[in-house]
């Protein structure tokens, strides 16, 4: 090992890298920066330590989310679901709530009902609730300042009908660009913008009439990612914009009622111990049996084709944090194309409170995600196109048109993936509007399933090794 004792030296080496980086600056530095990041390897930043234990507790249990459903009237109108999972580490009126809502106090004394993380960010597998598994079974098709409206009904006046007012308000809103038109599919990129666009980037103060330009109103389909990538990503997000300190990230479902940099701050104070507990979790163990034979075989595969982008797992763990460019990967690219061209919100974010050692960077691209568990994360793609990992490794299998099954929701260990119905028509041809929401349509701007076509040149016995090799991970 070289050892340096000239400080000159080191310092002109220093002076040498940074040049070598061109103009990019630490993230965090530039009060009106905006970089479209190019791709390839995404730096690492070390992320600030905190308590996962603590972490834990805050997601389940406290108010991040500041303004809600007042709890007389929560418990009065019964249009929610009534709590059917036991969660460890639920306190008090916490643990008598459905498992997405958390129970908090507003500083005018009202006990309000508000939502948390686990809406989107918890879903079952085999009867068991996974916290930190994407929920691809929602259905935002439908408008939720309805449900707002409906909940006024039973809110009594003075102070609970106050804190009903900014929620319902907060939701109106927001509503128009939430709406999705197929059910599975998540709005929340396009629902953060809109928050966004009503809000003051200094104060965070929030105004009735957006200050900048509202985003598109149809939210482009998003797939939830599941939290245990986090302890290997660099980056958050599909297209990796999320760079810096994750922990601002992480909080901004708090863009709903947090309207001064005080409350933020206090909220950020928790999320250091979210970010840890996120960065602490691990996948549930594929549940049904592999062969271990075929799974080895799988691995080499796996090395020869996949491991450049998505990484090495097992003893000799490696990610590259890649970042691959729209041309190569071949998938949808409304979305990374979205987010570029949304260079007022990226903007807005870097100048904020949110921005605060965060740089909100998008790319035309999308990073190989690590594929830990990924047994457990169909729909795949960032847009949640391809029902199953057997048509993702062969482009032919891809269906135009599909449909999960619900009702109940049964997972093929053969395809890993949720079993779903090939349909012959898209939502152009559906009988009536419900049937049409149920449709995934890949015909529909932003919901393509092209692309990603790696394990098309693969032989049908090396298919089923890697398939087999994935469930391991
Ligand atoms: C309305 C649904 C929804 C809620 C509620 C929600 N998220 Fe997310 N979250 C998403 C979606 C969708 C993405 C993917 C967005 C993207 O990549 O553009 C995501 C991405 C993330 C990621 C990045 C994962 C990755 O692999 O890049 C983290 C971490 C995360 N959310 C944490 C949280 C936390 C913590 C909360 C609660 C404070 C929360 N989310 C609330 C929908 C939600
Ligand atoms: C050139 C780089 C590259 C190669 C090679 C590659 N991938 Fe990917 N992979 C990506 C990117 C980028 C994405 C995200 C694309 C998107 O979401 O639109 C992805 C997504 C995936 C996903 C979806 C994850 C999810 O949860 O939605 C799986 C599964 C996957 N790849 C498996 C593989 C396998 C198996 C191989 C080898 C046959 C492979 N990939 C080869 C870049 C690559």
């Amino acid at each position: 090992m070289i050892r340096f004792t000239n400080t000159a030296l080191l310092l002109g080496l220093a002076a040498l890298i940074l040049a070598a980086c061109g103009d990019a600056t630490p993230p965090g530095t530039d009060p009106d920066r905006f970089t479209i990041a190019e791709p390839g390897p995404i730096p690492v930043t070390d992320q600030r330590p905190g308590d996962p234990a603590a972490g834990r507790y805050t997601v389940l249990n406290r108010g991040y989310v500041t303004c809600g459903i007042p709890d007389a009237a929560f418990r009065a109108s019964n249009v929610f679901p009534t709590r059917e999972h036991e969660l460890n580490g639920r306190e008090g009126r916490n643990a008598e709530l459905p498992y997405m809502f958390n129970a908090t106090v507003n500083p005018d004394g009202v006990e309000l009902v508000v939502s948390n993380c686990l809406t989107c960010h918890a879903s079952e597998v085999e009867g068991e609730l996974v916290i930190g598994l994407g929920n691809a079974f929602l259905d935002w098709t439908n408008d939720p300042s309805v449900t707002a409206e409906l909940i006024g009904a039973f809110v009594e006046d003075g102070a609970p009908a106050d804190a009903w007012a900014k929620w319902a308000d907060r939701i109106a809103a927001i509503a128009p660009y939430m709406v999705t038109d197929t059910f599975g599919v998540n709005p929340a990129p396009n629902l953060t913008l809109a928050l966004i666009a009503h809000r003051d980037a200094e104060t965070l103060a929030w105004s009735s009439e957006p200050r900048l330009g509202p985003p598109p109103r149809e939210p482009l389909p998003t797939k939830v990612p599941p939290w245990w990538r986090m302890q290997h990503k660099a980056a958050m997000f599909h297209n990796g914009m999320g760079r810096g300190d994750h922990v601002r990230y992480m909080m901004m479902k708090s863009l709903v009622c947090t309207d001064d940099t005080d409350e933020a701050s206090e909220i950020a104070e928790w999320f250091t111990d979210v970010r840890a507990y996120i960065a602490s979790l691990e996948p549930p163990p594929y549940p049904y049996p592999v062969d271990p034979e075929l799974a080895a075989e799988g691995e080499g595969v796996f090395a020869r084709v996949c491991a450049g982008c998505h990484g090495s797992y097992g003893d000799e763990r490696d990610y590259p944090n890649l970042l691959i460019d729209l041309d190569t990967v071949g998938t949808d690219p409304a979305y990374a194309r979205q987010a570029v061209e949304s260079e007022r919100f990226a903007r807005w974010f870097n100048r904020s409170f949110y921005g605060d050692g965060a740089e909100a960077m998008p790319a035309l691209g999308y990073m190989a995600p690590p594929l830990d568990g990924v047994w457990a994360t169909a729909p795949y793609l960032h847009n949640a196109s391809v029902p199953t990992i057997e048509a993702l490794l062969d482009s032919a299998r891809r269906p135009t048109y599909w449909q999960l099954r619900t009702d109940p929701r049964q997972y093929d260990p053969d395809t890993l993936g949720w079993r779903f119905n090939v349909l012959e028509s898209g939502k152009a041809e559906a009988d009536d509007p419900t049937g049409a929401k149920r449709i995934y349509d890949t015909t529909r701007p932003g919901y393509g399933n092209q692309g990603h076509r790696f394990g098309d040149t693969l032989g049908e016995r090396e298919r089923q090794a890697l398939l087999e090799y994935l469930k391991t991970l």
